[in-house]
């Protein structure tokens, strides 16, 4: 049955581009046409039955896929060339043909000296699903701070505290959803939103300093029960991922 998307998610899932911002420029330059008629709205709606061409030529889509990466430190999961990005290690599955690649994004981003579970895909609608506050799908990261933590630092956490934007300066109030202590200099923290350097943030605001950092859980996905063997990455499916955040499965 065919599915409804936007022009724009089209464009990337044809895997003719590898930035959501150059499907826009194509499309605003009139360019691309959708069955027969001239569309300049990324986001109009089409379906994946429709007939898109650019410049008279029609684009297939890809198949959604799925790669559960258990990121190193030192990449990035921007697609910039130069330095080394997650998507290097993308490129060295050769499962994944070269058009998929480039449909390929990551779910949420992880900075460049944290590690741990990241999801990359090509499905929007999971991304959406895992990263939209209202969904409450907790991620959990393992911290190692600095200084001691306190029962009060903790406290702290748990009731909210202000974190301001990068780019805005605007300061949100954001909360550990779920904390553990795991030692005097190491926490286990869950949160539901994923604003940029978040964690760090938090216990920065908190007079402390994150000297590392793992994601170790998506939902209910554990880092130690993702089967990576000896690999950085593993290719999965929308059920398992769907059975392993929401914890209806294990596998292994
Ligand atoms: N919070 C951070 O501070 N960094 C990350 O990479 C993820 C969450």
């Amino acid at each position: 049955m065919s599915k409804k998307l936007r022009l724009r998610s089209f464009l990337m899932r044809s895997g003719r581009f590898s930035r959501s911002s150059e499907a826009g420029h194509e499309i605003k330059s009139g360019n691309v046409e959708v069955d027969g008629t001239i569309v300049r709205n990324p986001e109009y709606s089409v379906r994946t039955s429709s007939v898109i061409k650019i410049s008279g030529k029609e684009l297939d889509i890809v198949p959604l896929t799925y790669v559960i990466l258990n990121k190193q430190k030192g990449t990035i999961c921007q697609k910039s060339s130069g330095e080394k990005t997650v998507y290097d290690v993308i490129s060295r599955i050769q499962k994944i043909d070269q058009k998929t690649r480039n449909s390929l994004f990551t779910v949420g981003r992880l900075d460049r000296d944290t590690k741990g579970l990241l999801i990359v895909t090509n499905d929007g609608k999971l991304e959406r699903m895992l990263t939209r506050k209202e969904n409450h799908v907790i991620k959990t990261y393992e911290a190692g701070l600095k200084g001691t933590v306190s029962e009060n630092d903790l406290e702290t956490l748990k009731k909210g505290l202000g974190i301001a934007d990068d780019d805005t300066g605007k300061t949100f109030i954001v909360r550990a959803i779920t904390l553990k202590r795991l030692g005097e200099k190491t926490i286990e923290i869950g949160i539901d939103e994923g604003r940029k350097r978040q964690i760090k943030k938090m216990f920065e605001a908190a007079g402390n300093e994150v000297v590392s950092l793992k994601r170790t859980g998506i939902g209910k996905m554990r880092i130690e029960d993702v089967p990576f063997g000896k690999k950085q990455y593993v290719i999965t499916d929308k059920k398992y991922l769907d059975s392993i955040i929401s914890g209806k499965e294990k596998k292994g």
